[in-house]
């Protein structure tokens, strides 16, 4: 049954938690760059390095126009903009000024290489500090070689070398970092999933000990599970209402675990008494789970699965859609599974009956929203079985209008 577990919602939940954390970096990198490319620009616009700083104030609106879509979740190609273009400011104002190891715009690449190894992960590091090497190879040679006009050279291929090694060692050391905080945050994620699992294990034992005491019920958490999920999956719920609806469904009747055993396993129907201490199920369930944190978004199953349509149902009598939708749609699955099955007490009715119960019971019972698409979900499921050539119109003759008994 492990496979059966949801992991997708885990999977997804840690891949919301990493794109959130890098549209974070990203918006304070482009903040830091577009207070860092005001000041330098100004200050080299200032000392009369009009060309530097004018193309340093270019990244002020392209800083704007990255956050802008970083904002509209373009993080990609907010992130491959501003880390293009402030490439290309550094290769330049390294370029223009000339005198490699004096300028201190060399600097820029360290602190592009970190920013985007933090923006790109491994990928961004690999990339940017190749092109930061290139950038500074090419310009030094340059230099060196007398090929930059009208600036003169006062470095010699020691000092460019050094400066080669210094952006390396600066790679090297983002790739350690990035590579020991990857392998944390991996088994931070298995750490993560391994908690789920052994949550979703014991809910799925708790379910057995009920079924282990109840031998009529054998079986039928599972069902109801495998339906509950079809009908919600029908009604176009998310990955997150499917794990709380597994976890209501495998815990629906949990409360029966406080009801004695001469009436949980009484072979005849329930009197009067025993049918209210029977009822008492619900609140039973609501005791047991409501201390429990990961468990409250899907408490409403094993609350409310006996609330009606009409409101004639317990524990609350609650009306319509006042009913918890969980367990709206829980309702109609657990009654359809059970009156599927045979008990002690009485046979297992005909698929048909159950139907029409159902059908006549839309809007008396059960919600008739839910009704429809699991009319529909059924039929599906109907087809599929007896082949497209088939005319399923005849299943639906039977009536049926005495209430069932169902514990
Ligand atoms: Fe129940």
């Amino acid at each position: 049954m492990r496979e059966n577990i949801e992991t997708g919602t885990a999977e997804a939940h840690n891949f919301g938690f990493e794109s959130d954390q890098r549209k974070r970096t990203l918006n304070f990198i482009l903040w830091i760059a577009f207070f860092a490319s005001v000041l330098l620009g100004l200050i080299s616009i200032h000392f009369e390095d009009y060309q530097a700083g004018y193309v340093i104030l270019l990244l002020n609106p392209t800083c704007l126009v990255c956050l802008f879509l970083n904002a509209r979740g373009k993080f990609y190609t907010a992130a491959g903009i501003a880390s293009v273009v402030m490439f290309f400011a550094a290769v330049y104002d390294l370029y223009s000024r000339g005198s490699l190891l004096d300028d201190m715009g060399i600097v820029a690449f360290p602190v592009l290489i970190v920013a985007c190894s933090l923006l790109f992960g491994k990928r961004g590091l690999y990339v940017f500090s190749g092109l930061s090497l290139l950038a500074i190879s090419a310009i030094g040679v340059l230099e060196i070689n007398r090929l930059i006009i009208n600036q003169p050279s006062k470095i010699d291929a020691s000092d460019l070398t050094t400066a080669l090694v210094l952006v390396l060692c600066v790679s090297v050391l983002v790739w350690v970092i990035i590579d020991n905080a990857q392998k944390n945050l991996q088994r931070i994620k298995a750490d993560d999933q391994d908690i789920r699992v052994s949550y979703e294990l014991t809910l799925e034992s708790l379910a057995k000990a009920l079924e282990f005491r109840d031998r009529d019920t054998e079986s039928h958490s599972r069902r109801v599970v495998e339906l509950s999920l079809a009908l919600a999956k029908e009604m176009g719920l998310g990955e997150e209402d499917l794990v709380n609806i597994r976890r209501g469904a495998l815990l629906h009747d949990i409360g029966k675990l406080a009801i004695p055993d001469k009436i949980l396993l009484k072979p005849g129907a329930l009197s009067h008494e025993e049918r209210s201490v029977m009822q008492e199920h619900a609140a039973h369930a609501m005791e047991l789970l409501s201390d429990i944190p990961f468990l409250q978004p899907c408490i409403s199953i094993p609350y409310c699965h006996h609330e009606r349509w009409d409101g004639t149902g317990y524990p609350q009598g609650l009306k319509g859609e006042e009913i918890p939708l969980y367990a709206r749609i829980f309702t109609i699955i657990d009654q359809w599974e059970a009156l599927n099955s045979d008990r002690p007490y009485r046979n297992a009715w005909p698929r048909e009956t159950i139907l029409n119960y159902i059908k006549d019971n839309s809007g008396k019972i059960y919600d008739p929203k839910v009704v429809e698409k699991f009319l529909s979900l059924i039929g599906g499921q109907q087809e599929e079985a007896a082949g497209s050539a088939s005319d399923s119109s005849h299943l639906l003759m039977v009536k049926q209008t005495t209430e069932p008994i169902i514990k």
